[in-house]
């Protein structure tokens, strides 16, 4: 029986609603908020084309062109909100040590008051949908429930996209399951005959907040991307790294993809990368004509949870079901397999629109366009000046639409790891692929990785940053003891993988990349492959092990020479010494809990460098 749980309101939860405890929560938050109704969401394809038609008679969406993108829609946001929001993200732990040096941290008393206020009515005209979703496949032992409160019929969809979104939920909480809450506002309450916008949002205050030991998200004012669906880098990557942390795994900003030999020993590897540095790339990539018999197969490209198995190997699951992908650069020659998973039911934002109501984005044609509508609504043209798409604009898709897509992606049991790769966007020092000399070498290259900055994030591009493991952003503890985890961890599985660093963004005097990239990336990956195998030949030097260029495959790569190979790949002196220092920046500010052996291997480093 449905009870009003506060006053006034009546939160009409269906009856295959049985937990008592979200109920209440659901009450609350309504009491709180104060939408002027409540949608208790199934994950239906009904439920999702009737909000995507609702959207585009709001205006929030435009359906594109039938004929050539069916069932495909067009957002644009407002202009201030089209990334996430890294100074607005905060860590509330009790402790502000516990949080550390890397994340904002505001004491949970003083958060919980400042949201109090901010959510008191910001839901006002609008409708509080409830989201029930499983990340990773439903019932699976690595998989974990959410439960997202939003007014964003936007979210909604999306997370029908990226998340198991499922009523099924329900029966697998049952009275007293345990799941993440997490509560969402765009932020901007309608007063009785407000007409809405086409992308509410609010311009004074942006709060994307965790609260690691109560395993609370509350996110206020974006509805873009990362700050708005929360189970993804709020839940399967801050939460869940708190989680994996107890519990004894890891949630990683990884791709995980499958390499099938022409031996047939196929092996998968996980490999994290940056925000926009290339892993929706890499997981699907195509590898060229002149690898026979070779196949590459996509499980996830953003996020991987990963667990220790019974076999001493570590397990890992895609906990995603979609894929949020960044649009510049992505063409028929970079990523086919990915133009051709976005041509049907996908959600695209801030992209530009044709005449004839396809997509464009800078990249995706050699040709441009001679007029479009860009991301702002504006008409467009070649010689304006602006750019059509956002930097960070995005599409939205099943993963099962992905051609690649390996059939074991559902797995509940995961699949084994043989390799874990860190990657940066870094156009100097650092070369080509380097394999550590063991565990603790590979935790401290990952831990001391450096990237340029990219668009995914507001602020500042193409700066160098420190981005350990490609987590900076992303770790919901203390950075220290993320470090001592990832040493802990290693030890404990027998047959851990191997780790490699890769770099395809060395450039030139002209500040071109010198490394094809893309599909070409094969030719590392082989070697990747061949390494865990036992079978090719490296190396030593003073930073890992690294190929010489007669153990790369460079059949059907024209012109890309000795010489080439040795701007991609030199390991310079000078600048190596001049990294280290850069590296001390971050290990001096974690040194209250920078793990002991980091600190050994930075003095080995500096020694063999000389
Ligand atoms: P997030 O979704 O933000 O976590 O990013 P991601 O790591 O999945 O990045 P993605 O693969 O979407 O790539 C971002 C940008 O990098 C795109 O513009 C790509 O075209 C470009 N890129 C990807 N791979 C390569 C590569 O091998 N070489 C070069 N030069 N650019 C690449
Ligand atoms: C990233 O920034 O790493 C993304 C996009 O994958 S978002 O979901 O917006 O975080
Ligand atoms: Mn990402």
């Amino acid at each position: 029986m449905n009870q009003p749980y506060a006053a006034g309101i009546d939160i009409d939860a269906p009856s295959y609603v049985q937990h008592h405890g979200a109920k209440e929560w659901v009450a609350r938050i309504a009491a709180l908020t104060k939408p002027d109704r409540i949608r208790w969401c199934d994950g239906s394809q009904q439920e999702y084309d009737r909000l995507c038609d609702e959207m585009v008679k709001s205006g929030t969406l435009k359906r594109l062109n039938p004929r050539l993108r069916p069932n495909c829609f067009l957002a644009l946001s407002d202009p201030g909100d089209v990334a996430r929001t890294e100074d607005r993200t905060f860590i509330c732990s009790q402790q502000k040590e516990d949080a550390g040096p890397t994340n904002n941290w505001v004491e949970p008393r003083e958060m919980r008051a400042a949201l109090d206020k901010l959510f008191d009515g910001c839901m006002r005209g609008r409708t509080l949908y409830v989201v029930p979703f499983s990340m990773g496949p439903l019932g699976s032992h690595i998989a974990h429930i959410g439960i997202e409160l939003t007014d964003s019929p936007y979210v909604v969809v999306s997370m029908r996209l990226m998340t198991r979104m499922t009523k099924k939920v329900w029966e697998i909480l049952g009275r007293s399951g345990d799941f993440v809450p997490c509560v969402h506002s765009v932020g901007a309450p309608l007063v009785p005959g407000q007409k809405d916008v086409a992308w509410p949002c609010s311009r004074e205050h942006k709060y994307i907040v965790h609260y690691p030991e109560t395993r609370e998200i509350w996110s206020f004012g974006s509805g873009y991307g990362g700050n708005a669906l929360l189970g993804k880098k709020c839940f399967s990557l801050r939460i869940a790294s708190v989680m994996g942390r107890d519990q004894g795994w890891l949630a990683e900003h990884m791709l995980i993809l499958g390499v099938t030999p022409p031996s047939g020993e196929k092996i998968y590897v996980s490999a994290a990368f940056p925000s926009a540095c290339g892993k929706t790339n890499f997981a699907m990539l195509i590898p060229p004509a002149a690898f026979k018999g070779w196949k590459v197969s996509t499980i996830g490209e953003d996020i991987a949870w990963i667990k220790p198995g019974k076999d001493g190997r570590f397990y890992a699951i895609n906990p995603e079901s979609g894929i949020f992908g960044v649009a510049p650069g992505t063409s028929e020659k970079t990523n086919p397999n990915c133009m051709a998973m976005i041509r049907s039911n996908t959600i695209f934002t801030n992209v530009a629109m044709t005449p004839d109501g396809d997509v464009w984005w800078e990249g995706m044609t050699d040709v441009l366009p001679a007029k479009l509508i860009d991301w702002q609504g504006r008409e467009w043209t070649p010689d304006c000046g602006r750019k059509a798409a956002h930097p960070n604009s995005r599409f939205t898709v099943p993963a099962t639409q992905c051609p690649s897509i390996d059939p074991e992606w559902e797995n509940p049991e995961g699949v084994p790891i043989s390799a874990f790769v860190f990657g940066g966007r870094r156009s100097d020092t650092v070369p080509l692929v380097t394999e550590a000399f063991d565990w603790d070498a590979g935790v401290y290259i990952a831990a001391t990785m450096g990237s340029e900055t990219t668009a995914a994030a507001t602020g500042k591009v193409g700066v160098v940053r420190r981005d350990p493991m490609a987590m900076i952003p992303f770790v919901g503890y203390n950075m220290g003891d993320y470090f001592s985890h990832w040493l802990k961890l290693g030890r404990s599985v027998p047959k851990r993988p191997r780790i490699f660093c890769v770099n395809w963004f060395r450039t030139d005097a002209d500040g071109k990349f010198i490394w094809p990239g893309f599909g070409e990336n094969m030719r590392v990956l082989k070697w990747i492959v061949e390494r865990c195998q036992g079978k090719a030949h490296g190396v030593e030097t003073p930073i890992g092990r690294v190929p010489e260029f007669a153990d790369v495959e460079w059949s059907g790569l024209e012109g890309f020479d000795d010489e080439k190979f040795r701007r991609v790949s030199s390991i310079d002196g000078s600048e190596w010494r001049r990294e280290l220092k850069l590296q001390d920046e971050l290990l001096r500010l974690l040194s209250g809990r920078l793990p002991r052996e980091l600190a050994l291997r930075r003095e080995a480093l500096e020694r063999s460098l000389g």
